[in-house]
């Protein structure tokens, strides 16, 4: 695999301080990555710098009154690897290449303030940066490698659908408590000879869905790769029901369609993506009505972004954190961590970059979950 120099790339010994910052939606694992990168640049002595909530505090630093920098020393990161969340904080708005302004008529516009981003770090004599984040936080990533800043990039989202990397961090973590979950649900389920549909995060792939579905004996499963026909999950109810199996799991990624229709919105905001939400209430009061048996809806939501990591997590994340210094040390920029068993290797920001790992519909899990006779409602 090829890697990529950017036009600022220097001899190792020249780095002296490295910024980490965290961006998109927080992911289980965000802080093992902050402690593996940090330890591993000041065991190389170099100063480490996290940027608040993004790129914020780094270019509106009259929002944060204390700094927008934290200083990362050793004690800064001392017992985090197993908490969720992340000590920098993190925002899915505003994204600074589209930065969302409203002018004097009160029109809301959009603004590019890269360059006004890049002074920032020449100001704050920051040489490098670790970038840690889905698709968006990747791409923006990858506009500062192109203007001469040495990038690495860490793939973080608990959707697992990043490219180049076979996993990404946050996602064995949310599959983990969905199935547990879906466990419990089980039983009540039963107990109540009712449908239980159960609405997970995912919005442009359907792994979480497909994975924990599949691991916690889901009768229907539907993901954003397949547009699906309700009637056909119907069907399925019913046969269950004929077989004197009187309750049923649907799992619906957020992201799932009808055949010819549209995902379901909750809001749309300029600077961000559309908030997605309500499928799997729809989904509940559709099959009600066709099945006549009785349904309820769960949202997992947000509970899967929460928690300690799993071992599997924070040990991905404390490699992924290590390789990204390690990366800047060979001098490497422009790259991205990635998880290639049993090695982590380095692919090109721009590979990534706006790419979307979905789930292939030929793939060994796909099969096995049809031959266990579950339904994606095609
Ligand atoms: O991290 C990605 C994701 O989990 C998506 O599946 C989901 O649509 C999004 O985050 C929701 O983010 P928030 O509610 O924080 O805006």
């Amino acid at each position: 695999m090829g890697t990529r120099r950017s036009s600022a790339t220097r001899q190792e010994g020249e780095i002296r301080k490295v910024a980490i910052n965290t961006g998109g939606g927080d992911a289980p694992g965000l802080n093992a990555v902050i402690r593996a990168a940090t330890l591993a640049a000041i065991n190389r002595g170099w100063e480490v710098v996290g940027i608040r909530d993004g790129y914020n505090g780094l270019f509106l630093p009259e929002q944060y009154p204390d700094g927008g920098l934290i200083n990362l020393t050793r004690a800064r990161v001392r017992g985090i690897t197993h908490m969720g969340g992340t000590i920098l904080g993190t925002t899915n708005r505003g994204n600074p290449l589209h930065y969302p302004l409203v002018d004097k008529r009160g029109r809301a516009y959009e603004k590019d303030r890269s360059d006004e981003i890049m002074r920032a770090f020449r100001k704050e004599k920051i040489d490098a940066l670790i970038a840690i984040g889905g698709d968006g936080s990747l791409s923006i990533a990858n506009v500062f490698a192109e203007k001469g800043l040495r990038v690495i990039g860490v793939p973080k989202t608990i959707d697992n659908d990043l490219e180049h990397t076979v996993i990404t961090f946050g996602f064995d973590t949310a599959v983990s408590f969905a199935t547990e979950c879906l466990d419990r649900l089980h039983t009540t389920a039963q107990s109540h000879r009712r449908v239980m549909v159960v609405e997970v995060m995912g919005r442009y792939a359907g792994w979480i869905a497909l994975e924990c579905g599949i691991s916690g004996s889901a009768d229907a499963i539907l993901i954003p790769e397949i547009p699906y026909d309700i009637e056909k999950v119907a069907e399925k109810i019913e046969q269950r029901d004929h077989m004197g199996r009187h309750f049923s799991i649907v799992v619906v990624a957020e992201g799932a369609k009808p055949i010819g229709g549209e995902v379901s919105v909750v809001s749309k905001e300029l600077g961000r993506a559309d908030r997605l939400g309500g499928l799997g209430e729809r989904v509940a009061q559709e099959l009600q009505t066709l099945t006549g048996k009785e349904a309820r809806s769960v949202v997992l939501g947000h509970l899967l972004r929460g928690g300690s990591p799993t071992t599997f997590d924070r040990l991905i994340a404390l490699r992924f954190g290590a390789a990204a210094i390690r990366a800047l040390a060979e001098g490497q920029s422009g790259v991205m961590v990635a998880l290639d068993p049993p090695r982590v290797r380095y692919v090109p920001l721009e590979k990534v970059a706006g790419r979307m790992k979905k789930v292939p519909l030929d793939c060994d899990t796909m099969l096995t979950g049809r031959e266990l006779g579950i339904c994606f409602g095609d």
